[in-house]
């Protein structure tokens, strides 16, 4: 997979525009010889800002939304649609735990928001807490997320990790990622055995330094 290693950077409801720009111009130097693909999922606001200085200084990031709107452009107050961050983004995270959790989205909402992805030209990168969570079709990459190791800092094994990436790869053709504590230190193991294909990433990405360890870590 060209994409190898694909990680990455969820920072949620975090920073500033200026602490992001910051935070691009450090990751964006670190960035440049990394063999994968860097995504970064800043808030939604941020995204064409974003996708200017990226452009404008040649940095080696794509972006991502962290999160699309089940519904297609329209009387929708408040919500953005896929078809409304085409040329912004290529990724759009879909079904983070945070979003099934606090705003209660179901399975049958989060199966609209990966067909508007899909329908808008973007990749969704789905998240699931476990293998037997349903996966919408056309779903390229899924990210395996246990909900325990989400911000605890407790992170699963990777063994764990590789066997439940090894069943959803088993399920169907797909791109798997791990997220839920993942630091500079453990990242490696992840992707250790081939299986896993990718990291997300959130605590650690919100401080450039600790997220270029992570880079560089899942470097050599
Ligand atoms: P974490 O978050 O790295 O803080 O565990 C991961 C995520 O929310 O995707």
């Amino acid at each position: 997979m060209s994409d190898f290693p694909l990680l990455v950077a969820n920072l949620k409801a975090n920073k500033s525009w200026d602490e992001m720009s910051a935070w691009i111009e450090e990751v964006g130097k670190n960035a440049q010889g990394y063999p994968g693909t860097i995504v970064v999922c800043p808030t939604l606001p941020f995204l064409s800002a974003a996708k200017q200085k990226i452009d404008q200084e040649g940095l080696k990031i794509t972006l991502g939304s962290q999160d699309v709107s089940a519904f297609e452009a329209g009387p929708y107050t408040g919500e953005v649609a896929a078809s409304q961050i085409v040329g912004l983004c290529e990724y759009a995270i879909v079904g983070h735990s945070e979003r099934r959790g606090n705003f209660k989205e179901d399975e049958d909402t989060l199966e609209k928001k990966v067909k508007n992805t899909l329908a808008a030209g973007l990749k969704p990168i789905y998240c699931v807490p476990d293998e037997n969570s349903p996966i919408p079709e056309g779903t390229g990459i899924v990210a395996f997320e246990p909900i325990a190791a989400i911000g605890t800092g407790e992170p699963d094994s990777p063994q764990n990790a590789q066997r439940v990436a090894s069943v959803i790869k088993s399920n169907g053709q797909h791109t798997v990622i791990y997220g839920g504590s993942v630091n500079a230190q453990n990242a490696r193991a992840f992707l250790k055995e081939d299986i896993i294909d990718g990291l997300l990433v959130g605590t650690d990405s919100l401080e450039s330094a600790k997220f270029i360890a992570i880079i560089e870590a899942i470097s050599l």
